[in-house]
């Protein structure tokens, strides 16, 4: 087979009839993209059987690996019994088995699983669930941080705050009351960087008092804000506004599609600080990144009182429960439970020791960061770390690593590494050394 022709044949039509989520239309109408053709472990490869590390887990998504043995073979067996069957007013035992799995390893007082497809409609669901709970009190606000990021769909754009994704579309929406983000590198209040947990909660605090009886909810992405640029929070902050938010009867909402199944550490990062939210949404690494499944747990509480008013929940969709989906999610909950794959996440930490001190010698770069297997920095047009690095710079850093065999994909000046949990420790080494790599070529002194 004439590998070059049938990879020319593929990209022109792609161009010709597709549209790709989040891709500058412009610059893929011009450049050739990367044609991924198959996987194993921590390595993508494509038509050539060039290797690529995947340093976002595909977007964050996987958590065990490309062709996991034992995920593979749940898919396969739950496909020789029935790919679908509704879950809407039928069950089946696979789905019924997961809500329990489920429900022992997330925050004591969390007893009921609602399922989804993505990350967006577990949110929507928590969003409706907690004004369902407050309706009568006439609170239709939410309130959530600057920078965070919930999904696509219109209610998580709402409580979304990362201006170039969600302002075209807030007039379609309820923009939610915004607290300020605790990023101590770029202070929002411009206070000293060590008093800076402290006040940011107060203003978050002091926000939810103002407006206790105007909120349906309070919507959160504990310890660690992804997509708004990678910020890290500082200890204390999630559970001094989840305090807050709790005394006024507020339902809390934790958002964990990114953070959720070991990301940073524990199952689950609200877990770093003992705080178990009303409302906890996951996704993402549910299924291990094989198929589009999520979940939104909440406590016994909400389902009483969705019992009792409207007694019936009006929000489902098709592929709700895919028993597929769910296979593959008891598999890589099996996986969790029974390898060291969660243990063994401090030990390999110590791989970006190296890496963050051979970044501190390097000009232009601050803001270093890591938690759990989740790894950080940001880079600088000047060595004053005072003018983010512009856009052509980090795609020149983006494809530079992508053709030393390394994926990665910036948000705007951020560079980061979140590789699969089960990334080996020559593989993590190799990732952090293809991107030094990277950056130094990019940025010569
Ligand atoms: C915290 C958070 N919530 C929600 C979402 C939306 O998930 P999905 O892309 O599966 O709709 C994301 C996606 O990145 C996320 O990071």
């Amino acid at each position: 087979m004439n590998y070059k022709n049938l990879l020319k044949d593929i990209i022109d039509l792609d161009r010709k009839t597709l549209l790709h989520p989040f891709t500058r239309i412009a610059e893929w109408e011009r450049s050739d993209p990367l044609v991924i053709a198959g996987g194993s472990g921590s390595t993508l490869f494509d038509h050539q059987g060039k290797a690529y590390l995947d340093g976002t887990s595909s977007l964050w998504v996987n958590l065990l690996g490309h062709r996991n043995p034992n995920i593979d073979k749940a898919v396969r067996d739950q496909l020789e019994r029935i790919a679908h069957t509704t879950f809407l007013g039928l069950t089946h035992e696979e789905g019924v088995l997961l809500a329990q799995d489920l429900l022992d390893i997330v925050p004591d007082g969390l007893s009921r699983v609602f399922y989804s497809d993505n990350g967006s409609t577990a949110v929507e669901i928590a969003l409706k669930m907690a004004f369902l709970l407050r309706r009568g009190k006439k609170s239709h606000r939410f309130l959530s941080l600057d920078r965070s990021y919930h999904g696509d769909t219109l209610g998580a754009v709402g409580v979304g705050g990362i201006p170039r994704f969600h302002e075209t579309f807030y007039p379609l929406t309820r923009e939610s009351l915004k607290a300020p983000s605790p990023d101590c590198f770029y202070c929002p209040l411009d206070l000293k960087r060590d008093t800076c947990s402290i006040d940011c909660a107060d203003a978050a605090i002091d926000l939810v008092r103002r407006h206790s009886d105007k909120l349906s909810g309070v919507i959160l992405e504990p310890r660690l804000q992804a997509a708004g640029g990678m910020i890290f929070w500082p200890e204390g902050y999630l559970s001094r506004i989840s305090v807050e938010v709790k005394s006024h009867g507020i339902p809390l909402i934790l958002d964990e599609v990114a953070t959720g199944f070991g990301r940073t550490g524990p199952y689950f990062a609200c877990q770093l600080e003992d705080v178990t939210p009303d409302l906890l949404c996951v996704g993402k690494g549910l299924t291990g990144g094989y198929l589009p499944m999520a979940a939104t747990i909440f406590s016994e509480e909400v389902y009483r009182k969705l019992k009792g008013d409207p007694g019936i929940f009006y929000h489902g969709h098709s592929y709700t429960g895919n028993p597929l989906a769910v296979a593959a999610a008891r598999a890589t909950l099996k996986e969790l439970r029974e390898t060291a794959v969660l243990s063994e996440i401090p030990k390999k930490r110590t791989v970006f020791d190296p890496f963050r001190l051979a970044l501190e010698n390097l000009p232009r770069i601050g803001n270093i960061r890591s938690l759990g297997l989740v790894f950080a920095f940001d880079l600088f047009e000047d060595n004053d770390l005072k003018v983010p690095a512009g856009a052509q710079l980090m795609t020149s850093i983006q494809l530079d690593a992508q053709s030393s065999g390394l994926i990665i994909r910036p948000l705007l000046n951020t560079i980061y590494l979140i590789p699969p949990l089960s990334v080996s420790v020559h593989d993590l080494e190799t990732m952090c050394d293809r991107l030094l790599q990277a950056v130094r070529r990019m940025t010569p002194q």
